[in-house]
C-alpha cells in the first residue's frame, strides 16, 4: 500500500511518527557510554556499601508530575544516574545476605540488552526467539530427567511458575469439564492441596488466583530437619478424603526459602489414597521450588 507522505495536518510523517532516535550517531554514542559505565558500576561494586535507602533527592527526583512531552535520553540517563542506578535492592552486591534473590551475571545484562533490541514476541511463529525457548526447555528437561516430549513455558518468576504448574495439576484433577464449567466443589468435593509449613508463600496467592479459596492449601508439620513430615502429609490427605474433599496436588520443595531443605524421597511414594509406600513412586503433580 502506497505510504501517504504527510500527515493530515501536512507535517512530514517520519518527524511525527517515528520512535527512531533523531540521530542515531549520538544514540550510538550514549549507547556506548551507558555501557563502559555499567561495566565499571559492576566491576566495582566491592567498593560500595551493599544498600542504601534512596537519598530524599532521588525520591523527589521519581515523583515527578507525568511528562506531556518525550524527554531527550540523555536527560532521562542522569536522572538514572542520579536518582536509580545509587539506589538498588543489594542482590547483585557479594555481601548480599538479606534474601534468596539471585545475582545474575555480567553477560547477562549484556543478553538483555540483546533481547530487548530484538524484542519478540515469543507466542509462537516461525522465528529464532521461539526455538530458543523451546532448547532452553528442552535442556531443562533433560536436566531435570523429564520425557523428551516434555513441555513448558519460560515465564516471569517463581510465582508465575508455580501458577502454571498448579493449574495444570487443577485442570488435570477437575476432568474435562472445569475448564469450560469452572470449578464445581459441589460434584467431586472442593480441591486441596499440600505442602509443609515452610513452603514459600506462593501457594496462598495461586491458591487465591485458581479460585480454589486460601484454605485450599493444607500446610504439613516439618520434622527436626525441617523436611515434611510424610506421616503427617498422607495423614491429612486421608482425613480430607473422609471428609469428601478432593486431594489433588502435593508440593515438594527442593530447597525451601528459609534454609534450603528438601523435601523427602519418600514423598514421591504417597499413592492417590495419602498411603505411604515404600518405594520411589512416580513424579505426580507436585511444584515449587
Ligand atoms: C519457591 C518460590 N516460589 C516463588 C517465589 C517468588 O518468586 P517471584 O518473586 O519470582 O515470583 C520464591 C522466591 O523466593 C520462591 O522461593
Amino acid at each position: 500500500m502506497k505510504q501517504p507522505s504527510s500527515s493530515p495536518s501536512g507535517a512530514p510523517l517520519e518527524t511525527r511518527a517515528t520512535l527512531d532516535p533523531a540521530d542515531w550517531d549520538e544514540f550510538r554514542a550514549l549507547g556506548h557510554t551507558m555501557l563502559d559505565d555499567m561495566v565499571d558500576f559492576m566491576s566495582t561494586i566491592r567498593e560500595r556499601p551493599v544498600w542504601q535507602s534512596p537519598s530524599a533527592e532521588a525520591r523527589a527526583a521519581l515523583s515527578a508530575p507525568l511528562p506531556r512531552a518525550g524527554a531527550d535520553p540523555r536527560e532521562a540517563y542522569a536522572t538514572f544516574q542520579k536518582a536509580i542506578q545509587p539506589f538498588p535492592t543489594g542482590n547483585i552486591h557479594p555481601r548480599f545476605w538479606g534474601w534468596v534473590m539471585g545475582n545474575g551475571t555480567p553477560v547477562g545484562f549484556l543478553a538483555d540488552m540483546l533481547g530487548s533490541a530484538l524484542n519478540c514476541h515469543v507466542s509462537g511463529y516461525d522465528q529464532a526467539a521461539a526455538l530458543v525457548e523451546h532448547e532452553v526447555l528442552r535442556w531443562l528437561a533433560e536436566l531435570m530427567d523429564y520425557p523428551k516430549d516434555a513441555s513448558g513455558l519460560l515465564v516471569s518468576g517463581g510465582t508465575m511458575a508455580n501458577l502454571v504448574g498448579l493449574t495444570v495439576a487443577r485442570n488435570h484433577a477437575g476432568g474435562s469439564t472445569l475448564r469450560r464449567d469452572g470449578l464445581r466443589p459441589e460434584a467431586g468435593g472442593a480441591l486441596t492441596v499440600y505442602g509443609s509449613t515452610a513452603t514459600h508463600s506462593w501457594v496462598g496467592r495461586c491458591c487465591d488466583l485458581l479460585g480454589l479459596g486460601g484454605k485450599a492449601f493444607r500446610t504439613v508439620a516439618v520434622d527436626a530437619r525441617h523436611r515434611v513430615r510424610v506421616d503427617e502429609l498422607a495423614a491429612a490427605i486421608r482425613a480430607d478424603r473422609g471428609r469428601g474433599l478432593q486431594p489433588f496436588c502435593i508440593i515438594a520443595n527442593a530447597g525451601t526459602v528459609a534454609c534450603g531443605v528438601c523435601s523427602a524421597r519418600r514423598f514421591s511414594s504417597l499413592d492417590s489414597s495419602g498411603k505411604s509406600g515404600g518405594g520411589r513412586g512416580g513424579r505426580g503433580s507436585s511444584t515449587g521450588a
